[in-house]
């Protein structure tokens, strides 16, 4: 295997230094992200030492070393899981080929549009996220927060490393306009929508992490199969740190539900509110709002856009080559529910335009599962009530359901129904506000804030009260 080069300026296991042009155009590309993050990543953080990982392999086991460093030399760098021997193309209209080693001709604007989609929003979240070190809830946490945040950035070089090696000057054009547009900039905003909605509080964070970092996985998931050989390698490896932006998540809803339930059972019939911390209804709120949002990022049901990047074996199916037996997905259907004027009806959709429902309902799945956890920390507290992933259809933006209102049941309302009950069901402007006045930073190692509960452990095998950041 070819191990990582940590001589070179940009860490890399593409023998980067045998391509001069290339590593000169990374090189020039590197003080203009340096630039952006000092400006958009955690800065008031620069000068302190995180004890972050940090890639020395990109093999399973032992790919990660851990030590404290300074945000700014994190070693960001350009690591491709290892090429698979005479890889074959496993789906689409070239099932069966050579998988590709340079960029085929006919797809280029395809392919183009799909690397700089994804790349986009992983600066987009180190934007989103940057004012939450100020009140993290814990060093733990603030860790935490800190490794995702410079693993986003690695993952912007991985696709920047793509649009250099591969797309010449129009792939260096949008290299450079992947650090120009901004999260929530309204002239200039991110492309996808979710990556635009503010990320203010530590709740949405975890929900972040949980709903919209899960739908990253199942991107990088579908892009892991892809013809393009570079692409498949380089998300093969993201998904490796993808994990641990979904354990945040999960683990971090996790931990407010332990709180909670905790207060409910000593303290039956008051609200958590009362202990300042939070209560299940407004957790419910958070769920909806980031779990709809992110549930969008799929596109619309009925794809043509689907049906083109799968035929061209651009863009496969989640764990395409493990779960699937048939790969040209042709002269087959998926039975749709489509709402059309006001009615839904059947519909028998043809395989290739209905994957981006197909890729959605993997998430949902996986979702669930995710809620389910949640509800077994409930139950083992002796709380009666649940927690709910809301139908599909609720608080849609994007496809068939958008412009419509449903309920998290999936029924459809009027806008009067809607607006008699939306602050039920999404955060209200007093949710905010109160979820906010929680927002107050502890910086004491093994120290937690008092609306969620510690992890079961530290990182790497450290103690909780280690001192995770220092400085
Ligand atoms: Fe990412
Ligand atoms: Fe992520």
């Amino acid at each position: 295997m070819t191990s990582i080069d940590y001589e070179s300026k940009i860490p890399n296991n593409v023998e980067l230094s045998s391509d001069k042009r290339l590593q000169r155009a990374l090189e020039h590309w590197l003080p203009k992200y340096l630039d952006w993050w000092h400006a958009m990543g955690p800065t008031d953080f620069e000068t302190k030492d995180v004890y972050l990982r940090t890639a020395v392999g990109v093999d399973a086991e032992g790919w990660a070393q851990f030590g404290h460093v300074k945000m700014p030399d994190y070693r960001w760098g350009i690591f491709l899981a290892e090429p698979e021997k005479g890889r074959k193309i496993g789906f689409g209209d070239h099932l069966g080929e050579d998988a590709w080693q340079q960029v085929p001709g006919e797809y280029r604007n395809w392919l183009r549009r799909i690397i700089v989609t994804q790349a986009d929003t992983e600066p987009a979240s180190v934007e989103q996220q940057r004012l939450l070190g100020h009140t993290a809830p814990s060093m733990y946490d603030l860790r935490n927060l800190f490794q995702v945040n410079v693993e986003e950035g690695r993952h912007l070089w991985a696709m920047v490393y793509i649009l250099h090696t591969y797309f010449g000057k129009d792939g260096r054009e949008e290299a450079e306009e992947l650090l120009e547009r901004r999260s929530g900039n309204p002239d200039h905003p991110r492309i996808l929508g979710t990556f635009n909605e503010p990320c203010e509080s530590w709740l949405d964070y975890f929900c972040f992490t949980m709903f919209t970092d899960r739908d990253g996985k199942f991107q990088l998931l579908s892009l892991a199969e892809s013809g393009f050989d570079p692409l498949a390698r380089t998300c093969r490896f993201m998904l490796t740190e993808e994990a641990h932006h979904m354990f945040v998540g999960q683990t971090g809803v996790g931990r407010v539900v332990q709180r909670t339930a905790e207060l409910m059972k000593a303290h039956p019939g008051r609200s958590p509110r009362e202990f300042g911390a939070l209560d299940l209804p407004t957790l419910q709120k958070y769920i909806n709002f980031w779990s709809s949002s992110s549930t969008d990022l799929y596109g619309a049901e009925i794809s043509s856009n689907s049906a083109n990047f799968f035929g061209s074996s651009l863009k496969g199916r989640a764990w395409e080559m493990k779960k699937h037996t048939e790969h040209t997905a042709l002269d087959q259907v998926k039975e749709l529910d489509v709402f059309e004027n006001g009615r839904f009806r059947k519909e028998q959709v043809p395989l290739r335009n209905a994957l981006n429902e197909v890729l959605r309902e993997e998430f949902i799945e996986d979702n669930q599962k995710g809620i389910e956890y949640w509800n077994r920390i409930l139950a083992e507290q002796g709380i009666a009530e649940r927690l709910r992933l809301p139908h599909r259809r609720f608080n849609r933006q994007i496809g068939m359901y958008a412009g419509h209102r449903f309920d998290p049941d999936g029924n459809l309302l009027t806008e009067e129904q809607w607006q008699a009950k939306r602050d039920e069901w999404l955060p209200s402007l007093e949710d905010r506000s109160y979820v906010k006045s929680l927002m107050k930073p502890v910086t004491e190692p093994g120290k937690m804030a008092g609306w969620i509960a510690p992890p079961p452990k530290g990182i790497n095998g450290q103690p909780l009260d280690y001192e995770y950041v220092k400085g």
